[in-house]
């Protein structure tokens, strides 16, 4: 057991500041754990949002010393002894209260995204996809929405102005994922991805793999794809001439 200084952003929309707190820590314990501590014994009243404490709900995303992580991921052993531990809460998107900020951009997002749409002459149960299929999109589908790429990326970091018309890397694997799909009917993918979803605005800085706790590779697996796949609808005249004869 060992006591560090917690700094803890305090506030709402209205503004905030940090609140100091010296805190016990025990050994194997993460960053959330002393959060909970410091609610437990301190502060009451402290807001952060958290569910299964296991890296598989997404919820407790938050900043720890200027990097965006999964509290409960993070091992306090990760940081120097005496080193004071930071946290705030996410900044891409509107802090409600405290740690826990409010994400219903990327639900925005993701409403706007067409479903899944599977031939019209199969009926459920008819689905068949070769295990190379399934594979490629199951990297994509290990998602547990944190949002912490969301907050990364730099398009929307510092910038409220792109958020209309940029979803996001989340949406980007979500995207190429249907893309990907070999039951997925609609042919649109790409040219939605491109033209609603703002994939021109990324300029593939990789910042959103990098925080990824699910080690997605998001950049080179499903944006770098999707954007070779865009160029090479619109610029190369084969593709533009087969899909002008073959489209219905
Ligand atoms: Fe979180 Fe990774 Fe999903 Fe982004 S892609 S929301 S970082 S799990
Ligand atoms: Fe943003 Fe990731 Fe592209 S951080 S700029 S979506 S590579
Ligand atoms: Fe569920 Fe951290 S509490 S991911």
């Amino acid at each position: 057991m060992n006591e560090r200084t917690f700094r803890v952003w305090r506030g709402d929309a209205g503004g905030g500041d940090f609140a100091e707190f010296d805190v016990e820590v025990n050994e194997g314990e993460v960053v959330l754990d002393v959060v909970h501590r410091i609610q437990a014994e301190q502060a009451p009243d402290l807001a952060v949002r958290w569910n299964c404490k296991a890296g598989k709900c997404g919820s407790c995303s938050a900043e720890v010393n200027g990097m965006p992580r999964l509290m409960c991921m993070t091992r306090m052993n990760l940081f120097e002894e005496g080193e004071a531990v930071t946290i705030t809460p996410l900044r891409t998107f509107p802090v409600v209260r405290d740690l826990v900020t409010d994400v219903s951009f990327n639900y925005e997002k993701a409403r706007r995204m067409p479903a899944f749409a599977p031939p019209a002459d199969l009926e459920p149960g008819e689905y068949r996809m070769q295990q190379v299929d399934v594979e490629r999109s199951q990297e994509f589908r290990k998602c547990i929405e944190c949002f912490l790429c969301q907050n990364t990326c730099h398009v929307v970091r510092d910038h409220e102005e792109n958020k209309p018309p940029f979803s996001g890397p989340r949406l980007f694997i979500r995207a190429a994922e249907l893309d990907m799909h070999p039951l997925d009917a609609r042919d649109d993918r790409r040219e939605q991805a491109q033209d609603d979803q703002g994939l021109g605005y990324c300029n593939i800085t990789k910042c959103c793999t990098e925080v990824c706790p699910e080690h997605i590779k998001i950049t080179d697996n499903a944006i770098i794809p999707m954007k070779e796949r865009v160029a090479g609808d619109r610029y190369d005249p084969l593709v533009w001439l087969g899909r002008k004869i073959f489209r219905k």
